[in-house]
């Protein structure tokens, strides 16, 4: 088999392609426009795999000629700060949904099968726990980012009717873990980022005690190798999510290795977006296993900031 992954030079790209394990696993062709500059993740890349780098964006003509030699497209390129999508909506409209359009027209007409990571950002504010058969007038996403993964979903089974696309939407929660190219926008991330550098962390105003879903690195990396695998190409949309926190649990976990760190209230676009939580039943149904753990993902990076010299000590037992 050969698979395509486009911005799999990211923070979930850089990890897969060190831990592809697919069956008969031929060619790995890598895409990537170095827009995020994560030169570092070609650094060291494992042996004994067929990769092939190609410094293009995804709406380059070249992308025909890949998706043509191509069984299974991940397409992970995409702008993902949600907090900063407001300021950058025009760069969300070309890469999230013309750029998705390109390539998913491309797996439409060559019959490549197309792995989608939509975001759990698109369920917004809601009540009880929420799953995959939540209609779409309840769906709520709340920023320009979480807006464009629903456009891309609705997209993805338009060209399913017309065009017999095939495809599988992951509505990931958010990643939380250490990889080399990894990003720090994200809730836990940047936490742990912020008290490893001696700063506050900066939540936002109301969010303290607001569930929201998350997303173990590796439990993300193990979902996709799984669809891949099972050649799971079903039109259908399944959760991928470790567990879900408060923000409060979150800050308690880091605090409990950072005891010094201090909090710090800040305003948000998106603080309108209030709690939810996310059922991973469907997936676990299909057979998938959640193996993630919080405390060991905040462990994993605050480790490798360990000799950022800012004066607070990391405790090393609790
Ligand atoms: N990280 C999360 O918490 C999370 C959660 C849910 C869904 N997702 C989705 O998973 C995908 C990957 O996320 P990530 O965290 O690895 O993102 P990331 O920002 O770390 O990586 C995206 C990569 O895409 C590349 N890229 C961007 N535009 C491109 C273009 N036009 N052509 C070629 N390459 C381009 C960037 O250079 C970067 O290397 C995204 O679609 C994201 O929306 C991520």
């Amino acid at each position: 088999m050969n698979i395509c992954i486009t911005g799999a030079l990211g923070h979930i790209g850089s990890k897969l392609i060190r831990n592809l394990s697919i069956d008969n696993l031929e060619k790995v062709y890598i895409v990537d426009n170095f827009l995020t500059q994560r030169y570092a993740s070609l650094f060291d890349l494992p042996d004994g795999i067929d990769f092939t780098f190609y410094e293009i964006d995804v709406q380059s003509k070249i992308m025909k000629s890949i998706v043509e030699k191509s069984d299974v497209l991940v397409h992970l390129a995409a702008v993902t700060d949600a907090e900063k999508s407001f300021e950058r909506a025009d760069e969300v409209e070309k890469i999230n949904r013309k750029a998705l359009e390109h390539v998913a027209d491309l797996c439409a007409e060559k019959g490549c099968s197309l792995l989608f990571p939509s975001s759990t950002s698109v369920y917004g504010t809601q009540e009880k726990v929420v799953d995959e058969d939540c209609s779409g007038r309840e769906l709520k996403p709340q920023s320009p980012y979480a807006d464009s993964k629903l456009f891309g979903e609705r997209l993805l089974a338009e060209l399913a009717d017309k065009k017999g696309l095939k495809y599988v939407t992951l509505r990931i929660g958010t990643i939380f873990g250490y990889s080399i190219g990894m990003r720090f926008h994200t809730a836990v991330n940047k936490f742990v980022w912020q008290a490893s550098t001696g700063r506050p962390i900066t939540i936002w105003t109301t969010a303290l005690h607001q569930k929201r879903p998350y997303c173990d690195l590796s439990d993300c990396v193990r979902s996709l190798n799984f669809f891949i695998n099972k050649n799971c190409f079903d039109n259908q949309i399944y959760n991928i999510v470790t567990a879900n926190f408060t923000v409060q649990h979150l800050v308690n976990v880091i605090k409990k290795y950072l005891p010094e760190i201090n909090i710090s209230f800040v305003d948000s676009p998106i603080m309108n977006q209030l709690s939810y939580e996310v059922s991973n039943k469907k997936s676990t149904e299909l057979g998938l296993t959640y193996q993630g753990n919080l405390e060991a993902g905040i462990i994993d990076t605050m480790l490798k900031l360990r000799n950022v010299n800012t004066g607070i000590k990391m405790r090393t037992t609790t």
